[in-house]
């Protein structure tokens, strides 16, 4: 088989919630580079508690490996791998139901990579859009090889476990797919069936802008982290980009420091961001700023207090990842040993 350019994907064929998810099969996960914030949070956390709530088998992927894409070292792996668990189980996920694992800790996994990277072309792995622009960010000198095969890596933590469901971001489509053009390449050539392909799940929250009006991200410093506590939320909000107009009003377009502010408050008190601006009326930013403090302290105080519990026991935080590897060792193993027998590897089963 020759290989041939990924087809684009039809719009429909990704899926926003809600879905049906019981019994449906998702993962999703994070680099484990420093602390969730608020971005994440109703980006992503809440709908992967609400799957699996509502009957969804989830895998959550702890992905230490991908740390080493853009950077040299991987600073306190371990600690961050942990505080991204005490983070998943403060916000609801639930441990017993949830496979939570970090990718090197899953060899089967990591050994899918070599027969899928044979599935693509080298102008697709320069081609991905997304990889680019984290080029275009990097702070490294040497562009590492990783950097351009990390989407496949990716496509082997989506299909060792046969994922359907994988709630991203935008900016991880690409990736997404990746993995369904080497699920289809897998089963043209080697069998029919191994791989589903699975469908990404957009989140329908709005995009959450940080502190000065910008997307919420930790390396733009404009970011509430879920572990931060109160006294440094008020600071974090205080310093929050604003205009002079005392007037507040909510326009995405032509204010977003204000907006922006207005849309967390919003989400974490679970109305109309327009209907607050109203409220505040001509209370002017100072008013604004207390609003937004008070509601996202409000909102966080039970998640703060459970994530301080779970900070506290480290040793259920390991036994946490240690389970996790466990199940999906177990996964990743009869994948790999399906994928050897696809291909007629001597010695497979
Ligand atoms: N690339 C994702 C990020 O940077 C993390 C990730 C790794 C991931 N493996 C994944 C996300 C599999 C979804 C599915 O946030």
């Amino acid at each position: 088989m020759t290989i041939t350019t990924a087809q684009p994907v039809p719009a429909a064929d990704h899926g926003t919630y809600p879905e049906h998810p019981a019994g449906r099969r998702v993962l999703t996960g994070d680099r484990p580079t420093g602390p969730l914030h608020l971005g994440h949070y109703f980006g992503t956390l809440r709908n992967r508690v609400r799957l699996q709530r509502q009957g969804a088998e989830l895998f959550v992927v702890v992905a230490d490996y991908q740390v080493i894409t853009d950077r040299d070292i991987a600073d306190r792996l371990a600690e961050h791998s942990e505080n991204l668990v005490i983070d998943y189980l403060a916000t609801g996920l639930d441990p017993e139901s949830a496979t939570i694992f970090a990718h090197s800790a899953v060899p089967a996994l990591n050994q899918l990579l070599l027969p899928f990277l044979s599935l693509v072309s080298i102008a697709e792995l320069g081609r991905n859009p997304t990889v680019k622009d984290e080029i275009a960010h990097s702070r490294q000198s040497a562009v590492s090889g990783l950097m351009f095969t990390y989407p496949v890596h990716q496509a082997a933590d989506i299909l060792f476990c046969k994922a359907d469901l994988v709630p991203v971001g935008q900016d991880q489509l690409p990736h997404l797919e990746v993995a369904r053009t080497v699920a289809r390449r897998f089963n043209e050539r080697y069998g029919a069936g191994v791989f589903p392909r699975p469908r990404a799940l957009l989140s329908a929250a709005p995009l959450l802008p940080g502190t000065d009006g910008s997307k919420m991200s930790k390396s733009r410093g404009n970011a509430i982290a879920l572990a931060a506590d109160e006294d440094e939320t008020a600071r974090l909000v205080r310093g929050a980009t604003t205009d002079a107009d005392r007037r507040i009003t909510y326009d995405p377009a032509g204010r977003p420091g204000v907006a922006g502010l207005l849309l967390l408050a919003a989400l974490c008190q679970d109305r109309d961001p327009g209907q607050l601006a109203e409220e505040i009326g001509d209370g002017g930013a100072a008013a604004l700023k207390r609003t937004v403090t008070e509601a996202v302290n409000e909102h966080l105080r039970p998640i703060r207090a459970r994530r301080a519990e779970l900070a506290a026991d480290r040793g259920h935080i390991r036994q946490v990842l240690r389970t996790g590897a466990e199940r999906a060792n177990a996964v990743a193993d009869a994948t790999l040993a399906e994928v050897r027998a696809a291909m007629g590897a001597v010695g497979s089963a």
